[in-house]
Protein backbone atom coordinates (compact mmCIF):
# COMPACT_ATOMS: atom_id res chain seq x y z
CA UNK A 1 0.00 0.00 0.00
CA UNK A 2 2.67 2.36 0.62
CA UNK A 3 4.27 1.95 -2.87
CA UNK A 4 2.65 4.44 -4.44
CA UNK A 5 2.12 7.19 -1.35
CA UNK A 6 4.30 9.82 -1.99
CA UNK A 7 3.96 12.88 0.53
CA UNK A 8 5.79 12.39 3.84
CA UNK A 9 2.68 13.43 6.19
CA UNK A 10 0.45 10.90 3.60
CA UNK A 11 3.20 8.16 5.18
CA UNK A 12 3.47 9.24 8.86
CA UNK A 13 -0.74 8.55 8.35
CA UNK A 14 -0.91 5.74 6.99
CA UNK A 15 1.86 3.44 6.63
CA UNK A 16 0.80 0.35 8.03
CA UNK A 17 -2.22 1.74 9.17
CA UNK A 18 -4.73 -0.30 7.74
CA UNK A 19 -8.20 -0.19 9.15
CA UNK A 20 -8.58 -3.81 11.50
CA UNK A 21 -10.66 -6.01 9.13
CA UNK A 22 -12.48 -7.42 11.81
CA UNK A 23 -14.24 -4.35 13.08
CA UNK A 24 -13.23 -1.61 10.40
CA UNK A 25 -12.03 0.04 13.49
CA UNK A 26 -9.80 3.26 12.24
CA UNK A 27 -7.05 2.69 14.80
CA UNK A 28 -5.80 -0.30 15.02
CA UNK A 29 -6.43 -2.04 18.18
CA UNK A 30 -3.45 -2.44 20.75
CA UNK A 31 -2.06 -6.47 20.82
CA UNK A 32 -1.24 -7.32 24.58
CA UNK A 33 -1.39 -11.09 23.94
CA UNK A 34 2.27 -11.89 24.45
CA UNK A 35 1.31 -15.53 22.59
CA UNK A 36 -0.94 -16.97 19.53
CA UNK A 37 -3.09 -19.82 19.30
CA UNK A 38 -1.75 -22.14 16.90
CA UNK A 39 -3.97 -24.32 14.72
CA UNK A 40 -1.91 -27.64 14.73
CA UNK A 41 1.77 -28.13 15.84
CA UNK A 42 4.08 -24.99 14.11
CA UNK A 43 0.90 -24.25 12.15
CA UNK A 44 0.45 -20.36 13.25
CA UNK A 45 -2.09 -18.25 11.94
CA UNK A 46 -0.15 -15.04 9.96
CA UNK A 47 3.25 -16.11 10.90
CA UNK A 48 2.47 -15.07 14.85
CA UNK A 49 3.58 -17.37 17.18
CA UNK A 50 5.35 -15.31 20.26
CA UNK A 51 5.30 -11.65 21.54
CA UNK A 52 9.18 -11.58 21.45
CA UNK A 53 9.24 -12.18 17.79
CA UNK A 54 6.76 -10.52 16.32
CA UNK A 55 3.66 -8.39 17.76
CA UNK A 56 1.00 -6.74 15.19
CA UNK A 57 1.27 -3.70 17.19
CA UNK A 58 5.25 -3.20 16.37
CA UNK A 59 4.74 -4.88 13.25
CA UNK A 60 2.62 -1.83 12.14
CA UNK A 61 4.71 0.97 13.91
CA UNK A 62 7.83 -1.34 11.93
CA UNK A 63 5.99 -0.71 8.51
CA UNK A 64 4.99 3.13 9.09
CA UNK A 65 8.48 3.41 10.29
CA UNK A 66 9.82 1.98 6.94
CA UNK A 67 7.28 4.05 5.13
CA UNK A 68 8.61 7.46 7.15
CA UNK A 69 12.55 6.86 6.22
CA UNK A 70 11.44 5.60 2.57
CA UNK A 71 13.26 2.26 3.40
CA UNK A 72 12.11 -1.15 3.15
CA UNK A 73 12.67 -2.82 6.64
CA UNK A 74 12.29 -1.34 9.92
CA UNK A 75 12.81 -2.75 13.53
CA UNK A 76 11.71 -1.14 16.50
CA UNK A 77 13.17 -1.35 19.55
CA UNK A 78 12.93 -0.34 23.54
CA UNK A 79 15.11 2.27 23.47
CA UNK A 80 17.81 4.14 20.96
CA UNK A 81 20.71 2.56 22.68
CA UNK A 82 19.45 -1.08 22.31
CA UNK A 83 18.56 -0.28 18.55
CA UNK A 84 22.20 0.83 18.05
CA UNK A 85 23.29 -2.13 20.25
CA UNK A 86 21.55 -4.41 17.76
CA UNK A 87 22.74 -3.41 14.91
CA UNK A 88 26.17 -3.31 16.38
CA UNK A 89 25.93 -7.15 16.63
CA UNK A 90 24.17 -7.91 13.86
CA UNK A 91 26.54 -6.79 11.56
CA UNK A 92 30.50 -6.62 13.70
CA UNK A 93 32.36 -9.10 14.85
CA UNK A 94 34.92 -9.05 17.36
CA UNK A 95 38.16 -7.31 15.82
CA UNK A 96 36.10 -5.18 13.45
CA UNK A 97 35.96 -1.37 14.04
CA UNK A 98 33.67 1.35 13.76
CA UNK A 99 34.43 5.21 12.45
CA UNK A 100 32.48 7.57 14.38
CA UNK A 101 31.94 11.42 14.36
CA UNK A 102 34.06 12.72 16.82
CA UNK A 103 31.39 14.77 18.50
CA UNK A 104 28.98 11.76 18.73
CA UNK A 105 25.75 11.75 21.04
CA UNK A 106 28.06 10.72 24.17
CA UNK A 107 25.80 7.52 25.24
CA UNK A 108 26.42 6.33 21.41
CA UNK A 109 30.11 6.90 22.04
CA UNK A 110 29.71 5.01 25.88
CA UNK A 111 28.32 2.25 24.46
CA UNK A 112 30.69 1.71 21.18
CA UNK A 113 33.91 2.37 23.37
CA UNK A 114 32.83 1.16 26.73
CA UNK A 115 30.36 -1.94 26.59
CA UNK A 116 31.27 -3.27 23.01
CA UNK A 117 35.21 -1.82 23.12
CA UNK A 118 34.98 -4.83 25.83
CA UNK A 119 33.58 -7.51 23.77
CA UNK A 120 36.64 -6.24 20.60
CA UNK A 121 35.11 -3.52 18.49
CA UNK A 122 37.76 -1.10 18.19
CA UNK A 123 36.88 2.91 17.09
CA UNK A 124 38.05 5.69 15.79
CA UNK A 125 36.14 9.08 16.49
CA UNK A 126 37.42 11.56 13.34
CA UNK A 127 35.82 14.90 11.89
CA UNK A 128 33.56 14.09 9.41
CA UNK A 129 34.21 17.11 7.40
CA UNK A 130 37.64 16.26 7.10
CA UNK A 131 37.96 13.99 4.20
CA UNK A 132 41.27 12.77 4.35
CA UNK A 133 41.26 12.43 8.05
CA UNK A 134 38.03 10.05 7.47
CA UNK A 135 39.37 8.48 4.29
CA UNK A 136 42.92 7.68 6.25
CA UNK A 137 40.63 6.39 9.25
CA UNK A 138 38.55 3.65 7.68
CA UNK A 139 41.21 2.45 5.46
CA UNK A 140 44.20 2.17 7.96
CA UNK A 141 41.64 0.31 10.65
CA UNK A 142 39.72 -1.58 7.98
CA UNK A 143 36.84 -0.23 9.47
CA UNK A 144 33.30 -2.01 8.78
CA UNK A 145 31.09 0.56 9.99
CA UNK A 146 31.06 4.60 9.48
CA UNK A 147 28.37 6.23 11.88
CA UNK A 148 27.46 9.67 11.44
CA UNK A 149 25.24 11.98 13.26
CA UNK A 150 23.63 15.03 11.20
CA UNK A 151 23.04 17.44 13.16
CA UNK A 152 24.65 16.45 15.47
CA UNK A 153 24.21 16.58 19.48
CA UNK A 154 24.77 18.86 20.86
CA UNK A 155 27.05 20.45 18.55
CA UNK A 156 25.35 20.84 15.48
CA UNK A 157 27.83 19.41 13.31
CA UNK A 158 26.57 19.10 10.17
CA UNK A 159 27.78 16.23 7.88
CA UNK A 160 27.44 15.45 4.00
CA UNK A 161 25.41 12.34 3.93
CA UNK A 162 26.37 11.82 0.19
CA UNK A 163 29.85 12.31 0.33
CA UNK A 164 30.44 10.43 3.57
CA UNK A 165 28.81 7.48 1.85
CA UNK A 166 31.06 7.41 -1.71
CA UNK A 167 33.50 7.38 1.02
CA UNK A 168 32.76 4.92 3.10
CA UNK A 169 31.41 2.83 0.19
CA UNK A 170 34.96 3.31 -1.81
CA UNK A 171 36.54 1.56 1.46
CA UNK A 172 34.11 -1.09 1.77
CA UNK A 173 32.50 0.09 4.84
CA UNK A 174 28.66 0.94 5.26
CA UNK A 175 27.40 4.33 6.22
CA UNK A 176 24.51 4.36 9.59
CA UNK A 177 22.94 7.52 10.32
CA UNK A 178 21.45 8.35 13.04
CA UNK A 179 18.93 10.75 12.20
CA UNK A 180 16.92 11.06 15.50
CA UNK A 181 18.12 14.85 15.31
CA UNK A 182 16.38 16.22 12.10
CA UNK A 183 13.73 13.12 12.09
CA UNK A 184 12.49 11.64 8.66
CA UNK A 185 10.48 14.60 7.99
CA UNK A 186 13.24 17.01 7.43
CA UNK A 187 16.06 14.38 6.09
CA UNK A 188 15.56 10.60 4.74
CA UNK A 189 19.83 9.27 4.76
CA UNK A 190 18.75 6.26 2.66
CA UNK A 191 17.98 8.39 -0.33
CA UNK A 192 21.39 9.99 -0.07
CA UNK A 193 22.85 6.81 -0.29
CA UNK A 194 23.58 5.87 3.39
CA UNK A 195 23.19 1.76 4.27
CA UNK A 196 21.29 2.36 7.65
CA UNK A 197 19.15 4.79 9.72
CA UNK A 198 18.79 4.49 13.15
CA UNK A 199 16.74 6.43 15.94
CA UNK A 200 15.82 7.08 19.55
CA UNK A 201 12.20 6.81 18.19
CA UNK A 202 12.00 9.05 22.16
CA UNK A 203 12.49 12.17 20.72
CA UNK A 204 10.61 13.54 17.51
CA UNK A 205 9.04 10.71 16.26
CA UNK A 206 7.23 10.02 19.56
CA UNK A 207 7.01 13.64 20.33
CA UNK A 208 5.38 13.69 23.50
CA UNK A 209 8.14 12.75 26.02
CA UNK A 210 6.17 10.16 26.93
CA UNK A 211 7.99 6.57 25.73
CA UNK A 212 11.00 5.49 25.24
CA UNK A 213 12.25 3.56 22.28
CA UNK A 214 14.23 3.50 19.58
CA UNK A 215 14.52 2.32 15.86
CA UNK A 216 16.79 0.67 12.73
CA UNK A 217 15.63 0.96 8.96
CA UNK A 218 17.47 -0.50 6.17
CA UNK A 219 16.77 -1.39 2.45
CA UNK A 220 19.12 -4.17 1.84
CA UNK A 221 16.92 -7.70 2.51
CA UNK A 222 20.84 -9.19 3.82
CA UNK A 223 21.08 -6.69 5.94
CA UNK A 224 17.64 -6.39 7.23
CA UNK A 225 17.82 -10.54 8.12
CA UNK A 226 20.85 -9.95 10.25
CA UNK A 227 19.16 -7.70 12.65
CA UNK A 228 15.86 -9.38 12.69
CA UNK A 229 18.06 -12.58 13.90
CA UNK A 230 19.32 -10.08 16.63
CA UNK A 231 16.31 -8.14 17.76
CA UNK A 232 14.68 -11.51 18.08
CA UNK A 233 17.42 -13.66 19.46
CA UNK A 234 18.51 -10.56 22.39
CA UNK A 235 14.84 -9.50 22.49
CA UNK A 236 15.59 -5.83 23.56
CA UNK A 237 11.89 -5.41 21.60
CA UNK A 238 9.25 -2.22 22.46
CA UNK A 239 6.10 -3.50 23.92
CA UNK A 240 3.45 -2.66 22.69
CA UNK A 241 2.03 0.28 24.31
CA UNK A 242 5.14 1.72 23.60
CA UNK A 243 4.89 0.81 20.08
CA UNK A 244 1.62 2.08 19.93
CA UNK A 245 2.70 5.63 21.55
CA UNK A 246 4.98 5.59 19.07
CA UNK A 247 3.43 5.27 16.49
CA UNK A 248 0.51 7.80 17.02
CA UNK A 249 3.48 10.25 17.76
CA UNK A 250 4.41 9.66 14.50
CA UNK A 251 1.17 10.37 12.69
CA UNK A 252 1.68 14.39 13.65
CA UNK A 253 5.60 14.38 13.14
CA UNK A 254 5.10 16.60 10.17
CA UNK A 255 3.05 19.26 11.95
CA UNK A 256 5.26 19.15 14.60
CA UNK A 257 8.38 19.42 12.69
CA UNK A 258 6.86 22.12 10.74
CA UNK A 259 5.91 24.48 14.35
CA UNK A 260 9.21 23.24 15.72
CA UNK A 261 11.32 24.55 12.66
CA UNK A 262 9.43 28.10 12.94
CA UNK A 263 10.29 28.64 16.75
CA UNK A 264 13.73 27.63 16.63
CA UNK A 265 14.49 30.25 14.14
CA UNK A 266 13.14 32.84 16.06
CA UNK A 267 14.86 31.61 19.35
CA UNK A 268 18.45 31.46 17.52
CA UNK A 269 18.30 34.59 15.81
CA UNK A 270 16.60 36.28 19.32
CA UNK A 271 19.96 34.52 21.13
CA UNK A 272 22.63 35.91 18.65
CA UNK A 273 21.09 39.16 19.18
CA UNK A 274 21.87 39.45 23.33
CA UNK A 275 25.32 40.36 24.40
CA UNK A 276 25.75 37.54 26.53
CA UNK A 277 25.44 34.74 24.09
CA UNK A 278 29.37 34.39 22.68
CA UNK A 279 28.41 31.78 19.68
CA UNK A 280 24.96 29.85 18.70
CA UNK A 281 24.83 26.94 17.15
CA UNK A 282 22.20 26.57 14.46
CA UNK A 283 22.53 25.36 10.96
CA UNK A 284 19.52 27.41 9.80
CA UNK A 285 22.26 30.59 9.85
CA UNK A 286 24.13 31.61 6.70
CA UNK A 287 27.49 31.49 8.39
CA UNK A 288 27.13 28.22 10.18
CA UNK A 289 29.92 25.82 8.46
CA UNK A 290 27.10 23.34 7.45
CA UNK A 291 24.40 25.67 6.27
CA UNK A 292 24.63 25.03 2.53
CA UNK A 293 24.99 20.92 2.90
CA UNK A 294 22.10 21.16 5.38
CA UNK A 295 19.77 22.77 2.98
CA UNK A 296 20.49 20.68 0.21
CA UNK A 297 20.00 17.48 2.50
CA UNK A 298 17.58 18.85 4.73
CA UNK A 299 14.15 20.25 3.89
CA UNK A 300 14.28 22.36 7.32
CA UNK A 301 16.40 23.29 9.89
CA UNK A 302 14.99 21.18 13.17
CA UNK A 303 14.30 22.34 16.15
CA UNK A 304 17.15 22.12 18.53
CA UNK A 305 19.48 25.38 19.04
CA UNK A 306 22.93 25.33 21.06
CA UNK A 307 23.78 28.48 22.56
CA UNK A 308 27.62 29.35 24.47
CA UNK A 309 27.99 32.04 26.40
CA UNK A 310 30.87 34.54 27.15
CA UNK A 311 29.92 34.12 31.16
CA UNK A 312 31.29 30.54 30.70
CA UNK A 313 29.50 27.96 32.97
CA UNK A 314 28.36 30.15 35.57
CA UNK A 315 26.21 31.89 32.81
CA UNK A 316 25.11 28.64 31.13
CA UNK A 317 24.20 27.12 34.75
CA UNK A 318 21.96 30.04 35.33
CA UNK A 319 20.11 30.27 32.66
CA UNK A 320 19.33 26.85 33.05
CA UNK A 321 18.03 27.39 36.35
CA UNK A 322 16.35 30.12 35.71
CA UNK A 323 13.58 29.56 32.94
CA UNK A 324 10.64 28.28 33.70
CA UNK A 325 8.72 27.35 30.58
CA UNK A 326 11.91 25.70 29.26
CA UNK A 327 12.27 23.29 31.43
CA UNK A 328 15.63 21.86 32.89
CA UNK A 329 15.52 17.97 32.10
CA UNK A 330 17.55 14.94 29.64
CA UNK A 331 15.89 14.22 26.13
CA UNK A 332 14.61 16.71 23.29
CA UNK A 333 12.17 16.47 20.73
CA UNK A 334 8.65 16.64 22.74
CA UNK A 335 6.42 19.34 22.11
CA UNK A 336 7.46 20.76 25.40
CA UNK A 337 10.48 23.09 25.31
CA UNK A 338 13.39 21.62 27.10
CA UNK A 339 16.82 22.75 28.50
CA UNK A 340 19.60 20.68 29.01
CA UNK A 341 23.38 21.48 30.17
CA UNK A 342 25.30 18.27 28.35
CA UNK A 343 28.35 18.29 30.47
CA UNK A 344 26.94 17.52 32.87
CA UNK A 345 23.41 15.99 31.72
CA UNK A 346 23.59 14.16 28.68
CA UNK A 347 27.22 13.75 27.64
CA UNK A 348 28.53 13.59 31.34
CA UNK A 349 29.66 10.21 30.22
CA UNK A 350 31.94 11.88 27.80
CA UNK A 351 33.99 14.17 29.91
CA UNK A 352 37.49 14.24 29.81
CA UNK A 353 37.45 12.63 26.64
CA UNK A 354 37.79 14.25 23.05
CA UNK A 355 33.82 14.20 22.70
CA UNK A 356 34.00 16.43 25.69
CA UNK A 357 31.31 19.65 25.62
CA UNK A 358 31.79 22.82 26.22
CA UNK A 359 31.10 23.79 29.85
CA UNK A 360 29.53 27.47 28.87
CA UNK A 361 26.85 25.54 26.18
CA UNK A 362 23.21 24.98 26.73
CA UNK A 363 21.24 22.66 24.65
CA UNK A 364 17.80 24.04 23.56
CA UNK A 365 14.80 21.75 22.54
CA UNK A 366 12.60 24.43 21.35
CA UNK A 367 8.98 22.95 21.77
CA UNK A 368 5.72 24.12 19.63
CA UNK A 369 4.87 26.37 22.26
CA UNK A 370 3.96 30.45 21.35
CA UNK A 371 7.54 31.50 20.85
CA UNK A 372 6.35 35.08 22.24
CA UNK A 373 6.18 33.16 25.47
CA UNK A 374 9.15 31.29 25.13
CA UNK A 375 11.37 34.58 24.28
CA UNK A 376 9.77 35.97 26.89
CA UNK A 377 10.77 32.58 29.16
CA UNK A 378 14.55 33.51 27.78
CA UNK A 379 14.68 37.06 28.46
CA UNK A 380 13.49 37.02 31.78
CA UNK A 381 15.65 34.20 32.73
CA UNK A 382 18.86 36.88 30.65
CA UNK A 383 17.77 39.45 33.34
CA UNK A 384 18.98 36.73 36.07
CA UNK A 385 22.42 37.29 34.79
C1 LIG B 1 21.25 11.47 18.77
C2 LIG B 1 20.85 10.41 19.74
N1 LIG B 1 21.01 9.12 19.41
C3 LIG B 1 20.67 8.12 20.25
C4 LIG B 1 20.16 8.38 21.51
C5 LIG B 1 19.83 7.25 22.45
O1 LIG B 1 18.47 7.04 22.51
P1 LIG B 1 17.66 6.51 23.80
O2 LIG B 1 17.84 7.51 24.89
O3 LIG B 1 16.27 6.37 23.30
O4 LIG B 1 18.28 5.19 24.17
C6 LIG B 1 19.97 9.71 21.89
C7 LIG B 1 19.44 10.02 23.24
O5 LIG B 1 19.50 11.13 23.70
C8 LIG B 1 20.33 10.74 20.98
O6 LIG B 1 20.18 12.04 21.32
Amino acid sequence: MTENIQGSNTRFVHAGQEFEPHTGAVVPPVHFSTTYAQEAIGKLRNGYEYGRGTNPTRDSLQAQLAGAELGKHAFSFSSGLAAEDSLIRAILRPGDHIVLGNDAYGGSFRLIDRVLGAWGIGNTPVDMSNEQALTAAIEKNKAKLVWVETPSNPMMTITDIAKVAQIAHAAGALLVVDNTFASPFLQQPLTLGADIVVHSTTKYIGGHSDVVGGAVIVKDDELAEKIGFIQFAVGAVSGPMDAFLTTRGLKTLGVRMRAHNENAEKVAHWLRERKEVERVLYPGFEDHPGHDIAKKQMSGFGGMVSVQFSGGEAAARKIAESTKLFTLAESLGGIESLMNYPSEMTHASVKGTELAVPVNLLRLSVGIEDVADLIDDLDRAFGAL
